[in-house]
């Protein structure tokens, strides 16, 4: 790739790049680790308990390469393909320390890694090592999954009843209220990604619980920093008014639980309002950052729905450590929870809702190299009239994880993806890395200069906390 900008380098003392390595790395290893001997208690099987104890010792062997600084090397044979692309780049990128090497595809090699370590096993071939860790946090997101089930269920079943939004009686009022459900949802769908495992490092699950609820979600609208809903908004509805038979939304999904089912949400809404008439998600194929989503996710999501009691009514082992009680779903509860199970099982068997896996999403590159590496995928997501890629890493690669100035247009700073794609690309990103472009002109001075922000430290520390964040928009054309 070649760009105005460099990368973020691991080695850049200011940026969250240089802690990313030293601190949290390390830190992810070592849960993994923790994770595959718990599973390990409960193995009878031989092999399975040699295969364990060998995975373990590979993950501390990386732990130490990382921790000491060592050279990154080789991915051995795992069988998958996508191995040959990362080893070319490690070879054309030179002999790669861990503390000073393009952060981006250190960290992606990194996941990579920790794959390639369960695929030469066969016993834990496709085991995730971050599950666990999932689908307990998606416990703890209990109240807010409370609130907007109840939410979704009264919207949806007045659009699908009566083919309207409570209040409107006009055309004009129907439209309006439309694009105010548009927006609420896709907010709700940009703040869930706020709670992502890989900073959990950081954050304890009463501050996620905080974060989830609505009067958060209200509180933080001035924290979004350039705000594109209405042209994306636009966009859907032009081609509905058009007559367009098969309207299709993608969603390059980011993490599992609490951020999955928002999405979930989101998309319910669009079929439900005719917004769209088809959603496609696009998760990872191995573990990736910690918690993002895997088709056994969704599959994970939906069955926790499917008998919410035995989900909700129990508690997690954190909240359980933390000395709380187990409190039953109330039965309106329990019907809100059962409807939504209902609903998307629903759109899911009906083909208006469909997974589509595949390995680009956890290539070493930026989406710069989406037409060229990929061009399959490429011409598909030309046919869909609007890619909302959700959360951090999804932007770090839209914009090629680059130093550009904050101030660049978001169409310059996606490259190939931007003028001339044919893609219509909706970025929903709250910030947790330093790269951001497509701000006014000062803006991140000011913020620099808030709480924390940074000052003149020469680190734009307001970007990583996930307080802050950019909505932003390309159509495409040339
Ligand atoms: O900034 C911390 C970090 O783990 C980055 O490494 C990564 O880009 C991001 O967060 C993951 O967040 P998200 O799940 O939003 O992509
Ligand atoms: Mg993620």
């Amino acid at each position: 790739d070649t760009f105005a900008a460099s990368q973020y380098k691991t080695s850049d003392a200011t940026s969250f790049a240089h802690t990313s390595a030293r601190e949290r790395w390390p830190i992810i290893i070592t849960q993994g680790i923790d994770d595959v001997h718990r599973s390990l208690h409960g193995t009878q099987d031989e092999q399975a308990l040699s295969e364990g104890k060998w995975v373990v010792s590979e993950l501390a062997k990386l732990k130490y390469e990382v921790q000491h600084d060592r050279e990154l090397t080789p991915i051995p044979d795992d069988g998958e393909r996508d191995i040959e692309a990362y080893n070319n780049e490690l070879k054309a990128r030179g002999n790669l320390k861990w503390h000073s090497v393009a952060w981006l595809y250190a960290e992606c090699y990194l996941y990579r890694r920790i794959s390639s370590i369960f695929k030469q096993t066969s016993k834990w071939r496709s085991y995730d090592l971050f599950a666990r860790q999932k689908m307990s946090t998606f416990k703890s997101s209990r109240p807010a999954v409370l609130e907007l089930a109840a939410r979704y269920k009264d919207i949806v079943t007045e659009l699908e009843q009566k083919h309207t939004i409570q209040g409107a009686k006009t055309q004009e009022q129907l439209e309006e209220a439309e694009k105010v459900l548009f927006l609420e949802m896709c907010e709700i769908c940009l703040w869930g990604n706020a709670t992502d495992l890989s900073l959990l490092t950081n954050l304890s699950y009463e501050d996620i619980q905080k974060l989830q609820g609505s009067e958060a979600r209200k509180a933080s609208e001035k924290n979004i920093l350039v705000n594109d809903l209405s042209k994306a908004f636009s966009i859907l509805k032009a081609a509905q008014k058009q007559g367009k038979k098969e309207r299709r939304v993608d969603i390059v999904l980011d993490n599992a639980g609490f951020e999955l089912f928002v999405d979930l949400i989101l998309a319910g809404y669009l079929l439900a309002s005719g917004l769209a008439t088809n959603v496609v998600f696009h998760p990872k194929s191995i573990p990736w950052f910690v918690s993002d989503v895997l088709p056994a996710d969704f599959g994970a999501l939906l069955s926790a729905l499917a008998a919410p009691q035995g989900f909700y009514g129990t508690l997690s082992d954190e909240d359980k450590h933390a000395g709380k009680e187990a409190a039953p779903l109330s039965d309106t509860e329990n019907a809100s929870l059962q409807f939504l199970f209902e609903n998307w099982s629903g759109m899911h068997a009906e083909g208006q809702l469909v997974l589509r896996p595949n390995d680009f999403w956890t290539a070493g590159g930026s989406y710069w190299r989406l037409p060229k590496t990929e061009p399959e995928l490429y011409e598909d997501l030309k046919e869909s009239e609007l890619v909302i890629f959700k959360g951090d890493l999804n932007y770090r690669k839209l914009t090629a994880d680059a130093a550009w100035s904050p101030t660049t247009p978001f169409t310059d700073a996606i490259g190939p993806m931007g003028p001339g794609s044919g893609i219509r690309v909706l970025a929903l990103r709250t910030c947790k890395a330093d790269v951001v472009v497509g701000l006014p002109e000062g803006e991140d001075e000011r913020i620099k200069a808030t709480a924390g922000g940074g000052g003149d430290s020469g680190a734009r520390k307001w970007a990583w906390s996930g307080k802050w964040a950019v909505v932003q928009f390309s159509d495409g054309k040339a």
